[in-house]
């Protein structure tokens, strides 16, 4: 009775603390409701506060469980979980929180988590589509609206912005980040820290952010999820933390810890990772949750001998939260008796967690995130539907289109639709969509249908299915072929095939999909593809044969809205690749930051064996890739021209401003992501042939031209060394300057001491 009367007290002027100041920042300073309420807590209730299960809606790791809506109400009374994921819905989420609020002994509100990846009911491209925008306002606004949606929801702790850096297209998660570069990679993670969390986490509107997978874990060896990660610090620090540390920067409120190893040491209980590098180096103040089961994990990476262990070495690492293992909440209590922990270790985790939960507003109003109104005004409402389909017009990449076959015209007499994935809505929405309905997206066939005019016939054949042998089906899609003007094939991966546990061996179409479009090229139809996927795939023979392919990525709610605008032409396509598109998987990894090598092979398989043999090549398979980073074509040509620099040498400390002269040699108004990449041609460590350093998204009517600069300063010019720190040389730079990372337009200038 007594400490409830006391707790009364703290709750009454904690409220008038929070009313009285900004909850901003809360997480850097002292707070002295959090330092009471710790002092009245038992151990066992300090640990739940650790202990985050997942919902019963449904799973996202290896756990079946049965739905049994009050299966947590006990634990929850008990105090023993910190809150759920997956768990969402208005009424449901109130309903526990009434629980955690009113019948558990102190009291404290629940946090409610989820995997809103990419976007809620209204579903945005996948991750690595939105990145292919080059759009950084138009990211930012749609984490802002999965921000909207789900926290009317109750959810206020999204597990994302997933910003690990992918080189390997065999890896199924490249799906769910900005691709292969750590310069986007770090402007992407930022908008969408920014987008989710907004200015106030206390907006009820808005949620904490958890920048994930730290670290690297977009580096398993062999593109095999899960697999360790061994790399030197250099790279680590170089290609892989950047982004993780932008979206620190930009005010993420919590942290994930990856599956993998990093050189030997889980990533949850990696001392140098959580500690000296995230809170020392890069300051972090907020919350460390680990991954699903990853505390448990350690002992089969045989790092621990039990869960004894493994509950020491991830607290005493940092991880403050254990996401499904049920270790902390076990062993923390013994460790804690028996000694073996000091008890400050624990008090500062529960600190992180309860701070998390005051800046999001939760002890002032643990309803804050349940609003049925909100439920129903601001999802999937119009508004948010609008911002899904522009920035699925964004995401499109037009691959190839010999002799202008796209854009359609709409008056097209007859168009055959053809494949597994033209007449689908529910793989539209994509992996790590799992609030979206199955229903809901517009289809492709939808999206034409809508597009052409009532006198356009369009004939649909699936042709085969998405995985299996069948060509069964292949006869009627090449009858309905051969009888219109044009073919649209839509071709690719399912929702399931990238995502987790979704690292593919081989990257080309699944099935018989090739094969159909082999036999539907037979009838010498013009075609055009579609391309869905989450990944690159290896599209040789297609690029050699078919003449317009675009990659559609996976789209979201309004895929075949955003379709078809590109394919007939009411928006002209702008996107460029995140990520390199290697000819064959066995380039893997590829990607354009690559170095240079003692024994460069720039030419071509024509040249005499003596030329080639002892260069760092394949005997088989050229070293280009097929498509590379940053290329993408548009309905508009744009020439680049007249390279300068201002300044032929700088001292350290100096700007420089470089500019080219870009034209629109078309007849149509276009967008063109205009690019600029360096190389520091002489260094301490080897570097790339081309670091990307900036980017400028320009509209230019037709045929006009402008001068577009960027300038330069010791930041872009600099590279972590061996001793991992950030320094730059003085010598020769390039820079350069195009439309992709392939064709650019080349300057020099000096750096001086
Ligand atoms: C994934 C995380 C995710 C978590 C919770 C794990 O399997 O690796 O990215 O946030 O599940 O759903």
């Amino acid at each position: 009775m007594k400490t409830k009367r006391k707790l009364l007290a703290i709750h009454i002027i904690f409220i008038f603390l929070i009313t009285s100041c900004s909850s901003k920042n809360t997480l850097d300073g002292d707070n002295t409701y959090i330092d009471s309420l710790i002092s009245e807590m038992t151990i066992e209730e300090k640990v739940g506060q650790l202990n985050f299960p997942v919902g019963d809606l449904f799973n996202t790791g290896p756990t079946v469980r049965t739905s049994e809506s009050a299966r947590f109400d006990d634990l929850i009374r008990e105090g023993k979980i910190t809150g759920l994921f997956n768990a969402h819905g208005a009424a449901y989420t109130a309903r526990l929180q009434k629980i955690a609020v009113e019948e558990s002994r102190l009291g404290i509100p629940l946090l409610f988590g989820a995997d809103v990846i990419h976007g809620f009911k209204t579903v945005f491209p996948l991750p690595l589509a939105e990145a292919a925008s080059w759009d950084l306002e138009a990211i930012e606004l749609a984490a802002k609206i999965a921000a909207k949606e789900s926290t009317a929801a109750g959810i206020n702790f999204n597990f994302a912005p997933m910003v690990d850096i992918a080189r390997d297209a065999r890896w199924g998660r490249i799906s769910e980040g900005a691709g292969e570069d750590p310069y986007l990679g770090s402007l992407v993670a930022a908008a969408r820290v920014r987008g989710f969390q907004g200015k106030s986490l206390s907006d009820p509107s808005t949620m904490a952010a958890c920048v994930k997978h730290f670290a690297a874990y977009g580096a398993p060896v062999g593109g095999r999820d899960y697999n360790s990660v061994d790399m030197s610090l250099q790279a680590l620090h170089e290609y892989y933390l950047p982004p993780y540390k932008a979206a620190i920067e930009a005010g993420s409120a919590t942290v994930m810890t990856s599956f993998n190893d990093v050189n030997g040491i889980p990533a949850t209980a990696h001392q140098y990772l959580l500690e000296d590098v995230l809170r020392k180096d890069w300051g972090f103040k907020g919350m460390v949750v680990s991954d699903w089961q990853s505390i448990g994990e350690m002992l089969a990476h045989g790092f621990v001998a039990d869960s004894l262990e493994a509950a020491k070495l991830a607290i005493e690492a940092g991880t403050d939260m254990d996401m499904m293992a049920d270790i902390y909440l076990k062993k923390i209590p013994e460790l804690i008796k028996n000694g073996q922990l000091d008890e400050k270790i624990l008090d500062q985790a529960v600190r992180r967690v309860l701070a998390l939960k005051y800046d999001l507003g939760l002890f002032s109003n643990p309803y804050l995130y349940s609003n049925p109104e909100r439920e129903k005004s601001d999802i999937r409402s119009e508004e948010n539907l609008a911002v899904a389909h522009d920035i699925a017009k964004k995401s499109i990449v037009l691959l190839k289109n010999e002799n202008k076959l796209l854009p359609l015209a709409k008056n097209i007499k007859k168009l055959a639709l053809i494949g597994p994935l033209a007449d689908n809505k529910e793989d539209m929405n994509g992996s790590w969509s799992f609030f979206g309905e199955a229903q809901h997206p517009v289809s492709i066939a939808e999206g034409i249908k809508n597009k052409v005019s009532s006198t356009t016939k369009i004939a649909f054949a699936k042709g085969c299915n998405l995985y299996d042998n069948d060509k069964s089906q292949f006869a009627e899609a090449v009858r309905i072929a051969k009888e219109s003007d044009i073919v649209v094939m839509v071709l690719g991966e399912s929702a399931v095939m990238n995502g987790e546990g979704a690292s593919r061996a081989d990257i080309g179409l699944p099935g018989v999909q090739e094969d159909l479009l082999k036999a539907i090229h037979q009838t010498g139809k013009p075609i055009a593809v579609l391309l869905l996927s989450g990944r690159p795939l290896t599209l040789e023979w297609m690029d050699q044969n078919i003449p317009a392919i675009v990659e559609t990525w996976t789209l979201g709610s309004q895929a075949g809205l955003a379709v078809a605008d590109v394919l007939f032409g009411d928006y002209n396509p702008a996107g460029k690749l995140p990520v390199t598109f290697p000819r064959a998987v066995g380039q893997l990894p590829l990607y354009y930051n690559h170095k240079n090598t003692g024994r460069p092979y720039h030419g071509k398989h024509e040249e005499p064996l003596t030329e080639r043999v002892y260069r760092s090549r394949y005997r088989d398979v050229s070293n280009d890739p097929l498509y590379p980073f940053g290329y993408g074509l548009s309905y508009s040509t744009f020439a680049y021209s007249n390279i300068t620099v201002d300044k032929k040498s700088i001292k350290s400390g100096e700007q420089i401003k470089v500019s080219v002269t870009l034209t629109n040699t078309s007849d149509r108004d276009g967008e063109e992501v205009v690019q600029l990449y360096i190389r520091d041609m002489v260094a301490s460590v080897t570097r790339p042939v081309k670091e990307l350093k900036g980017f400028q998204k320009v509209m230019l009517k037709a045929g006009e031209a402008r001068a577009i600069s960027f300038v330069l300063t010791d930041k872009e010019l600099s590279f972590i060394n061996h001793d991992l720190k950030r320094v730059t040389e003085p010598g020769q730079f390039a820079v350069m300057v195009g439309g992709n990372s392939r064709d650019t337009l080349t300057e020099y200038f000096e750096l001086t001491q």
